[in-house]
């Protein structure tokens, strides 16, 4: 008898120094944290985590700690190295999937993802995306090795996220995003996303989305699209479309049906009716708005100025007539672009 309470009384004990450990291996919490890691100048580029960006995150509801199990309240002084979690501890699926990969060879979760800045597809550009790919594979090479196969390879690789053709989403989504005429600096033209700043400076008080999303309704509407590209204030934007994997995956295969056109210049409506107007917020990131079915045929007949504007490759423009086409409408325009696609449509 006196044995067993005796032990009892060790396994409390045991309970109790197991649960207390956490707290007392370190106190700090995340602004503490930050009281150093948020300024470059006290840590050092190499360990400066930039607080407006990672506040905002998932990752920074959990806290610093729960990935960073090891730190002490003597940090940095105990000259210990602080821990860091593994991705794929919560993060299973796709991190299994990945793993499974040729690619995961080339290069870890983190080579991609900064771990104290990491968003949700919806809320990266396709530009950004690309800009995780570029870090190893050179744009002028990407270039070159696909203009083997894939006429306009400069055009179709600054539209399209890479993951688009290198991932096995079956499907997509057209993002719209707003464009600006890009100053010439350094033989750079065309156009480039429009920031927060540049709308802040078009919706003033309001909010940037009001710039199109007049009634604030978190939707775009056939009658808000017509408004926006009818308003002469506004004759700097443009909107420029993209296909988005409708799921992230992390396979990074090279499928063959992204050899074939048609599964962008053909597939089935019914892939082509999600679509999303991408606001930029002020933290950096982007917010999707759904837009109504059919506003982008809408677009074609309301704004005859809309798409000559800058040039005959008008984004929108070859969008719609992407989805002319995929919706199987026969409309009599005389573009070339949609004569050249039609006529690969008719091959196939
Ligand atoms: C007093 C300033 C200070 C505070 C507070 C602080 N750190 Fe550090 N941290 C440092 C310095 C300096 C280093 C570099 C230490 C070294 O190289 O030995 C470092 C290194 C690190 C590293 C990299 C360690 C490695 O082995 O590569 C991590 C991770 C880290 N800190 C996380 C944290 C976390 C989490 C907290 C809050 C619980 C925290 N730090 C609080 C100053 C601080
Ligand atoms: C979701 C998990 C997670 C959270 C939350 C997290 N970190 Fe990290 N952190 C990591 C991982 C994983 C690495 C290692 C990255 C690598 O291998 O390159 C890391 C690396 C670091 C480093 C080393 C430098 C670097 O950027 O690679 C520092 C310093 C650091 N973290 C500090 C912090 C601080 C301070 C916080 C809270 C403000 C924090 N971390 C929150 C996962 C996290
Ligand atoms: C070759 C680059 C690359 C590597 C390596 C990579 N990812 Fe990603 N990951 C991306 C891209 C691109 C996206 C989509 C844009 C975004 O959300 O950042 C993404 C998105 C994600 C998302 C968001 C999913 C969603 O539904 O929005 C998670 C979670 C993720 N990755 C986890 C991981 C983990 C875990 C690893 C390592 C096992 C990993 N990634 C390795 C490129 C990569
Ligand atoms: C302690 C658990 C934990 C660890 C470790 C962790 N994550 Fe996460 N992460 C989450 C949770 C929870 C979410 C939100 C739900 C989700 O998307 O799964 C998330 C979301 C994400 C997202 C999407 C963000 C969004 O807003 O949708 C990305 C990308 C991501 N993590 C990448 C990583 C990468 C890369 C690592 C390793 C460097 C990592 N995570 C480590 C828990 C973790
Ligand atoms: C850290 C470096 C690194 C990053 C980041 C990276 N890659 Fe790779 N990738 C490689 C290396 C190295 C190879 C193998 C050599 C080669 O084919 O160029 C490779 C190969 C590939 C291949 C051919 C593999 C095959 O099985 O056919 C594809 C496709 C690919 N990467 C796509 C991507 C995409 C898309 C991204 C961005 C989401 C990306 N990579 C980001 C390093 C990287
Ligand atoms: C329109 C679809 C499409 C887009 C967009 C695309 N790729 Fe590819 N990519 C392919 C196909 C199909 C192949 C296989 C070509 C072959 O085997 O010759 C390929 C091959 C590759 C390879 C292996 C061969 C090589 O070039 O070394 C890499 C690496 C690669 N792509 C990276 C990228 C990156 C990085 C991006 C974004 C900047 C990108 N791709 C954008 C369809 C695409
Ligand atoms: C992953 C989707 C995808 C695939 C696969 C794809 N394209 Fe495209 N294509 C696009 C997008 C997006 C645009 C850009 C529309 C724009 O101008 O904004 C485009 C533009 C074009 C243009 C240029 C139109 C112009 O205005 O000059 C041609 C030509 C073209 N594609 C032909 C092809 C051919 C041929 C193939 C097959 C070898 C192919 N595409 C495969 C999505 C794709």
């Amino acid at each position: 008898m006196k044995r067993n309470y005796e032990l009892n009384r060790l396994w409390i004990a045991l309970l109790v120094a197991v649960f207390l450990l956490p707290l007392s291996v370190s106190a700090m919490e995340m602004d503490d944290c930050l009281g150093c890691h948020g300024y470059a100048d006290e840590v050092g580029e190499e360990l400066f985590i930039d607080a407006d960006k990672f506040t905002p995150t998932v990752h920074a509801e959990m806290g610093c700690v729960t990935c960073h199990e090891s730190v002490t309240d003597e940090h940095p002084y105990d000259g210990e190295a602080v821990s860091s979690a593994d991705c794929l501890d919560c993060h299973e699926e796709l991190g299994n999937q990945y793993i499974a990969t040729a690619h995961a060879e080339n290069a870890v979760c983190s080579d991609c993802h900064n771990p104290h800045q990491v968003y949700g597809i919806e809320a990266v550009s396709g530009p950004e995306m690309n800009k995780q790919c570029s870090q190893c594979h050179e744009d002028a090479d990407v270039m070159a090795s696909h203009a083997e196969w894939l006429p306009q390879a400069s055009l179709h690789i600054a539209k399209l996220p890479c993951i688009t053709c290198h991932t096995s989403a079956e499907s997509y989504e057209i993002i719209l995003n707003i464009t600006q005429k890009q100053e010439k600096e350094e033989g750079l033209t065309g156009y480039r996303f429009s920031s927060y700043a540049d709308l802040k400076k078009y919706s003033g008080e309001k909010e940037v989305q009001r710039v199109i999303d007049i009634d604030a309704d978190n939707h775009i509407s056939l009658a808000e699209l017509r408004t926006f590209n009818r308003n002469p204030a506004y004759s700097d934007l443009h909107l420029s479309g993209t296909m988005v994997p409708n799921e992230v995956s992390h396979d990074l295969s090279t499928l063959d049906n992204r050899y074939d056109c048609t599964f962008c210049h053909a597939s089935g409506p019914g892939s082509m009716q999600t679509s999303f107007l991408s606001f930029p917020t002020e933290g950096g990131t982007y917010r999707r708005m759904t837009v109504d079915e059919g506003a982008m045929l809408d677009t074609l007949y309301g704004t005859p100025n809309f798409y000559m504007t800058g040039s005959t490759r008008s984004a929108a423009l070859n969008i719609i007539g992407l989805i002319i086409i995929c919706a199987g409408f026969i409309m009599p325009i005389g573009h070339g672009t949609l004569r050249f696609l039609t006529r690969k449509n008719r091959q196939h």
